[in-house]
């Protein structure tokens, strides 16, 4: 218990011990070296921590998609094909439909294999379902052998072949981005001021073009056209603006990748695609209303801006380089391991490098000779510098 505390209250303070050894100074200058190496090139260069970042990029999006095709023997233009219409970040553009005209508001049988009944008894229990494409009223409809529904009639049969509007491919999407780094206050958009604007974007030879062909674009994103204008699909368009304002401005351009962010369900059974349901509605003469029930299967466009901008700044600079100074130390935690475990004399290395002084000694006049220690090794050691380091001599 005593000897805990009295370990426990005891002081540690650094002693220098030279050591003049090739094998340990090699392995501290390489060491030290590496250290610098890594500050310089990766840290300052690569990763520019002299520089103060800003992370918080405002942006704004405007899409317009042009083209025209034939869908259902029907011309469509953007107001047909394109929703919503507002030309915001998110857009959808139709490549195919199944349309169900003429919808009323009565009972009529279901469509669906799932609700084939022979008596009342086998559409009771569906009553409550949610996947029915009306409410199911509990009566079987013998004739057609299928549960009688109350809601929009007749009901749509999605089970049929769909043809996609293979014009789609043509369209051009025209982006505008217009971007802003708060805390430098700059503002740059994905275009110069005047860019001739009958251009494609093509990500070698014409990357400041902001119209891209559809295709193009589900070509980068390592899609081909028939695949996702049947089934639907949702399509990232990332626009990344990485920005060194150390240099000009005008080199603050953005950079386009294309991904499908659907992905993880390419292959799932259960749910293919992208689609979705509208409907337009209109009024007879009588007054009775009717609608046309459209299931729309869609290629879906995000535009995803993300970006930061870093400058030279003082404070940054100062705690990296005082940090890559503190560092360069590091190496003597390495040496030392080498040279108390592994170096031949390891043993007496320990003994010149920790060294116990107790109370009475440190007051006895003669330990500023060199008494107190307990060298053992040679005699040839002699005090090296001013500051009263030890220095041991060892050929290796
Ligand atoms: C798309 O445009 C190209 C070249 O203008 C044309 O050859 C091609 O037939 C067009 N595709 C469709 C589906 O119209």
């Amino acid at each position: 218990m005593f000897g805990w505390i009295s370990g426990f209250f005891t002081y540690e303070t650094t002693k220098s011990v030279v050591v003049k050894s090739w094998s340990v100074g090699i392995i501290n200058r390489v060491a030290q070296l590496l250290i610098i190496i890594y500050f310089v090139g990766w840290v300052f260069l690569h990763e520019k921590a002299y520089q103060v970042r800003d992370t918080g990029i405002e942006s704004s999006v405007m899409t317009k998609v042009k083209g025209f095709g034939f869908l259902n023997n029907h011309l469509m233009d953007v107001a047909d094909y394109v929703m919503p219409t507002q030309g915001s970040s998110m857009f959808c553009v139709i490549t195919a439909m199944f349309i169900t005209p003429n919808q009323t508001q009565r009972t009529c049988p279901e469509i669906d294999k799932n609700f084939n009944c022979t008596t009342d008894k086998h559409c009771e229990k569906h009553q409550s379902t949610n996947v029915a494409n009306g409410k199911i009223t509990g009566k079987c409809i013998t004739e057609v052998e299928r549960c009688e529904i109350l809601g929009w009639c007749p009901a749509e049969d999605d089970h049929q072949n769909i043809t996609s509007m293979s014009e789609a491919e043509n369209f051009t999407i025209f982006i505008k981005n217009s971007i802003r780094f708060p805390l430098f206050n700059v503002t740059r958009g994905n275009m110069g001021e005047n860019t001739n604007l009958s251009c494609f974007f093509d990500p070698i030879n014409n990357t400041d073009c902001p119209i891209f062909r559809l295709a193009d674009v589900l070509k980068y994103a390592g899609e081909n056209f028939t695949n996702i204008s049947q089934k639907g699909g949702e399509i990232g368009i990332n626009i990344a603006w990485m920005c060194n304002l150390d240099q000009h401005v005008d080199n603050c351009k953005p950079k386009y990748t294309f991904t499908r962010l659907d992905s993880a369900f390419k292959k799932s059974s259960a749910t293919k695609g992208y689609n979705f349901r509208f409907a337009k509605y209109f009024k007879a003469e009588d007054g009775s209303e009717y609608r046309t029930l459209h299931k729309a299967f869609a290629i879906r466009f995000d535009i995803l801006v993300s970006g930061n901008a870093g400058k030279f700044h003082l404070i940054p600079t100062v705690i990296n380089v005082v940090a890559a100074c503190t560092s360069v130390g590091l190496a003597t935690v390495l040496c030392d391991i080498i040279l108390l475990n592994f170096l031949k004399g390891a043993k007496q290395y320990k003994a010149k490098k920790f060294e116990e002084v107790s109370d009475s000694v440190s007051r006895s006049p003669s330990f500023d000779h060199h008494q107190g220690s307990q060298m053992t090794i040679k005699r040839e050691e002699k005090s090296s510098d001013d500051s009263g380091a030890y220095s041991i001599r060892h050929q290796m």
